[in-house]
This record gives C-alpha cells, structure tokens and sequence, in this order.
C-alpha cells in the first residue's frame, strides 16, 4: 500500500475545483492525489491497454517490461489491461485472467515493481460477454471462427444480457439467466480477492466499451424484459450489483473506479444524462471514481472527435454527480493534461496510446511544467540527466551537420 504523500484533495468533495494551495506552486496535474489510503504521486496515469500476448492469462515478463518502463517513467498509477474474470470471459485466448490462484505470482511480480518505482498498481476487471472469443486485432479482429482460428485457439460461446450479436457477422450469444448472473458476479468478487492477494491498490471496473457490463447498461444490447433490463434502473440493476459485491470484498483503505462509456456512439443509446445517473448511483455505492471513456457499442460515433474529445463528459459527471473522474481520449500533451485538471474537469488523466509512444510522457511533463525539474525521473537517470542539460543549455542546439560541434576550453 503506497502511502507517499499526505492528503490533499478529499475524495467526498470531488465535485470541488481542484486548486493548488497558495504556498505550493506544483502544477495540478503533478499534485498528489489521495483516494482512500492510497496516494498518487501525481494524477497522470496509464490507462488499461489490452496487449493480447498470453498463453491461458499468465503475465510473465512481456508485462513486467511493458507496465514496468511507465513506473520508470513517472506515472502516478499504472492500470493493468482488460483482466479476465473467468476464461470465457476474456476478449481473445491472449487476455490477462484473474479468473484462478495461478495468475497471482505474475500480477504480485508487477504489482511489486510498480510500488518500488514509486507508482501506484491498478488493475482493470472485465468480462467481454458478446464481445469474448475474439480475434487478436492484429490477426484482423472479429471473432474467432473454426476456419480463422490459430492452432489451439479454438472459438468459444459467448454471454451477454440478451442474445444480441456484438456486431454484423458475429455469433448470437446466450442471454444469461438470472441465476448465470450471480455465477458471474461471483467471478468478478473472486477475482477482486486475488488482485487484493496479489498487492493491487486500485481495482477499476470495465463497464464501457461494448463489454458485458456496458452490454446490461446500453438499450443498444440490453433487450431484457426482467428486472435486468427495460428502464435505465433496471439497466443499470446488474451492474451495480457487481459493483456492491465488489466493494463489499475490496478493502475500505482501497479506492475502487469503474469504467463507464459516457456514451454509446449512436444517439439511439447511452445518453450522458443516463451515465450521469448511473454515476450518481456508483458514489451512493463508495465508488471513488469514474474513468470516462466512450462508444464500444454499435460500431459508429457520431459526435465530436478530437483532442481531449471525451473530457467534457468527465466534467460534466464530475460537477453533476459529485464523484471524481478520470478523463481519457486522445490527451497527447503535457499543457493539455494540466488545463485539464488545473480547470476541475477531472482529477486524473489517463493516458493509452501517447503512453505507449511515450513511456516517459510523466517525467517529460514534469519537466516541461516546472521548467525543467528532473526530480520525477528515477534516481538512476536524473541527477545524470540534469547535469546533462545544463551543459546542453550552455551548447546550445546541435546545429548540424557536423557531427561534431565542439568548443575549445576556456
Ligand atoms: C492497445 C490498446 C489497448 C486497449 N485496451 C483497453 C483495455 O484493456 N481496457 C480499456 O478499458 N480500454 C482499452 N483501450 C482503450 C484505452 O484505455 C483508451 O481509453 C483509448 O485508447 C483512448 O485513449 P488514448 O487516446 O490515450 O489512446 C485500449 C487502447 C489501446 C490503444
């Protein structure tokens, strides 16, 4: 359990502008951030990035090495992808799973590294329903068929809260009944017990994107006519049960977030109002925050796409459901990610693609907002590092072409 910093920013008044104390001129997005007993060295964040690249849900050191350089590069907290809470309900036959006791030494392994490099470990717990039994995206996507699938890999059937396919060509999958439900439940609270024996701080939720917890929340997917279905109470009914029993498991000194599409693409789906509603829910539950992410539903989007294009919803849940958020989509730049705090849309920023260009994206931030501070970086690098500026500062730029560009002493 990281506890690096005091408490700056209370959880319950997340719907507060977050401002900077007068005497401290740290920007907001490198800020601590305490949620629970947990603290954040800063509000940047990797956010969970399937990488399809096991064998039966054991991380080994592709992860290590993958979630491991954003620690060494200075991010608050690493989120672990998309983790199957049981087998069927991975994405592809390469997800991350949770769903035995096997998969906790790796996870541990991780966990470990991440606290000693000063970030905080989180880990993503889903459940792909329609969309499971999946091609790699590499390997084309789609799902897995008898004439596509790799050796060994052979398709599985797939749940979801009605019988509606997650897209043209793909198969029909089972509705689960209400007593299937509780088996599910029962995975993600399982699961929930091991990221807590494997050393996790925070666990998120993965209730957006198409998968099965947005598939009971979206009219799209969710045909119901029991109590699991119809009106947005009785959408939102599964869901949040998986999340009381979750947190019902999840220590008290442990923030817990849930993933949420703030959207669906289409206007025929998910409105932000409904998502609004259901965060309101997610605080009454001690839910510490949402990360506000969008579509995974119906294959289109139509609205606006863009820089920062889904941090309006994250203010807009922040300042009408009171509950801190985490923004996400296409944040690329350091002054993007400080406006974007520094003005109370959200209390952290998460970070996937221009993470993984940039595993280093904190410490270069860091450096870039506070006029070249080097303290962020591993005690490995920066000392060297900032000795090595100040002798570039007083070169000048490499003008080129020459390779060597030398002065005589003085
Ligand atoms: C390679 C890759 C894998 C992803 N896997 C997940 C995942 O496991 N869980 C999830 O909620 N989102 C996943 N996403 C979505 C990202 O977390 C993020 O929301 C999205 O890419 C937008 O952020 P960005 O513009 O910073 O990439 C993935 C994105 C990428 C690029």
């Amino acid at each position: 359990m990281l506890r690096l910093g005091r408490l700056l920013f209370r959880s319950e008044d997340p719907g507060g502008r977050v401002r900077s104390p007068p005497f401290v001129s740290t920007p907001a997005v490198l800020q601590p951030l305490t949620l629970r007993d947990v603290t954040l060295r800063n509000r940047l964040i990797v956010a969970p990035m399937c990488q399809y690249s096991v064998t039966d849900g054991l991380v080994g050191d592709y992860h290590l090495v993958h979630l491991g350089r954003f620690a060494l590069g200075g991010f608050g907290l690493v989120v672990v992808e998309a983790t199957g809470v049981t087998a069927d309900g991975r994405i592809s036959h390469g997800d991350v799973g949770l769903w035995s006791d096997e998969h906790i030494p790796g996870l541990a392994r991780i966990a470990d590294f991440l606290h000693a490099e000063g970030a905080a470990a989180g880990i993503q717990l889903a459940h792909a329903g329609a969309k499971a039994s999946s091609r790699r995206p590499w390997d084309g996507g789609g799902p897995v068929t008898a004439e596509n699938a790799r050796p060994g890999e052979a398709p599985w059937p797939t749940v979801s809260a009605s019988d509606v396919p997650a897209g043209p060509g793909w198969p029909a999958p089972h509705a689960l009944t209400v007593d299937e439900l509780a088996d599910v439940r029962d995975a993600f609270v399982a699961a929930t017990r091991r990221a807590l024996t494997a050393g996790f701080d925070v666990v998120e939720l993965h209730a957006a994107h198409g998968y099965l917890l947005h598939q009971f929340l979206s009219p799209l997917s969710n045909r119901r006519s029991d109590e699991y279905g119809g009106s947005l109470e009785g959408r939102m009914r599964f869901p949040l049960e998986v999340v009381d029993a979750v947190r019902a498991v999840w220590p008290a000194d442990r923030p817990l977030l849930v993933r949420v599409s703030a959207v669906d693409g289409s206007g025929e789906g998910i409105t932000i109002e409904d998502t609004v509603a259901f965060a309101r829910e997610l605080k009454a539950r001690d839910v510490d925050a949402v990360d506000v992410s969008g579509g995974g539903i119906g294959g289109s989007w139509e609205h606006p796409l863009g820089y920062g294009y889904q941090v309006p919803y994250a203010a807009r849940i922040r300042a009408e459901a009171g509950i801190a958020t985490m923004a996400v989509g296409l944040i690329v730049d350091a002054r993007q990610a400080e406006a974007i705090v520094a003005d109370g849309s959200a209390d952290l920023v998460a970070l996937a693609r221009e993470a993984q260009d940039d595993p280093n994206f904190a410490v270069h931030a860091a450096r870039e907002l506070t006029e070249g501070s080097y303290e962020l970086y591993p005690v490995q690098a920066g000392p060297r590092l900032a000795g090595r500026g100040k002798l570039l500062g007083s070169l000048g730029p490499w003008t080129g072409p020459d390779p060597v560009q030398v002065r005589k002493p003085a």
